[in-house]
């Protein structure tokens, strides 16, 4: 496949699709908590996190391409920055279910209509990459079960299986390996986005760097917190280990943070590697004064007020 990836700057809508266009759905996630250990000999981070998917989503449509070929376009976030040939996890994913399931006779055309903010913390990529594992499935009709798409997912990156199980669950090894959790609660967040992104691998060096080590143990807290709904006894619990080392990198993010509760949230986090900053709120009135608020703020671009937790990848 490979030479033919064709992408669109132009932006389009993906409502007007063949009647035979799958649909997919799927969540921005956030981290409730992420502690993190040492970086193992493969240059990844033993972690334990609790992972939590809101209601921030990307769409993307599965159709004929019209050819044996893939393709790819953006609409929306990234449409003319971000890359749709090989690189990019949406493609990763068609070619390992080709790899593994034996290469289709139908082409296949992929819209991303993109909302989750990109390089924000929000694991918006993985998120792709986890819709196209079940929807290209689907396209092709492959036998591939649920477990088999989170081995996939794996593969690809850590955040990706978070992103076809959705909820609140827990995350641990590298993040890959995925166990929900019980939570009863419904809790209302402000997003708060920054104008430029922070890469992954260079916060996570950071952290090595900051050598402040904790250990992988998730607080027992977050779960009675969870598991009871509590929204004052969870705004104790947020805690991120990357979050120094984002601070680090970008100090701006701690105004941001001291502005999200002055404005009134219960507390604030930064959001798995950034800068994207999350603040809970305890009701969506006050999640949208401390939107207004924060948004007059210099250093955030924009705000979106958002709840969870809401399911994984599903169709549409
Ligand atoms: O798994 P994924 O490709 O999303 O990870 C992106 C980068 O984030 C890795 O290359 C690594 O630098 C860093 N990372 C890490 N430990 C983890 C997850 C990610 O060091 N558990």
């Amino acid at each position: 496949m490979g030479d033919e990836l064709v992408g669109h700057a132009n932006p389009g809508t993906v409502k007007a699709v063949a009647p035979t266009a799958i649909r997919v759905r799927v969540p921005a996630k956030i981290n409730l908590a992420l502690c993190v250990g040492h970086a193992r000999p493969d240059g990844y981070h033993e972690l334990g996190t609790v992972y939590h998917a809101i209601n921030l989503f990307d769409e993307l449509t599965f159709a004929e391409s019209g050819s044996c070929q893939t393709r790819m376009r953006i609409v929306g976030l990234g449409q003319k920055t971000l890359p749709v040939d090989d690189s990019n996890l949406v493609i990763k994913a068609v070619n390992l279910l080709q790899e593994t399931f034996g290469p289709q006779n139908r082409g296949i055309s992929i819209t991303v209509n993109k909302k989750i903010p990109i390089a924000g913390g929000m694991a918006g990529g993985s998120a792709d990459c986890a819709a196209t594992l079940l929807g290209a499935a689907k396209f092709w009709n492959l036998p591939a079960s649920l477990e088999d798409l989170l081995e996939l997912g794996a593969k690809l990156g850590s955040d990706v299986p978070f992103g076809l199980v959705g909820g609140s669950a827990i995350g641990s090894q590298r993040g890959e390996k995925v166990a929900g959790i019980q939570d009863n609660g419904h809790y209302h967040w402000v997003v708060a986005l920054a104008n430029r992104g922070l890469s992954t691998p260079s916060v996570f060096k950071r952290f090595d760097e900051l050598d402040e080590v904790v250990g992988t143990q998730i607080p027992q807290q977050i779960f009675t917190a969870l598991a009871d709904g509590d929204i004052q006894l969870l705004a104790k619990c947020l805690r991120n280990d990357l979050q120094p080392a984002a601070i680090s990198l970008r100090p701006a993010l701690s105004e941001v943070l001291n502005a999200g509760v002055a404005a009134g949230a219960l507390a604030g986090l930064v959001s798995g590697s950034g800068p994207t900053c999350v603040f809970l709120a305890d009701s969506e009135a006050v999640a949208k004064k401390v939107a207004a608020e924060l948004v007059k703020h210099p250093k955030v671009w924009a705000t979106e007020v958002a709840s969870g937790p809401v399911a994984g990848a599903q169709l549409i």
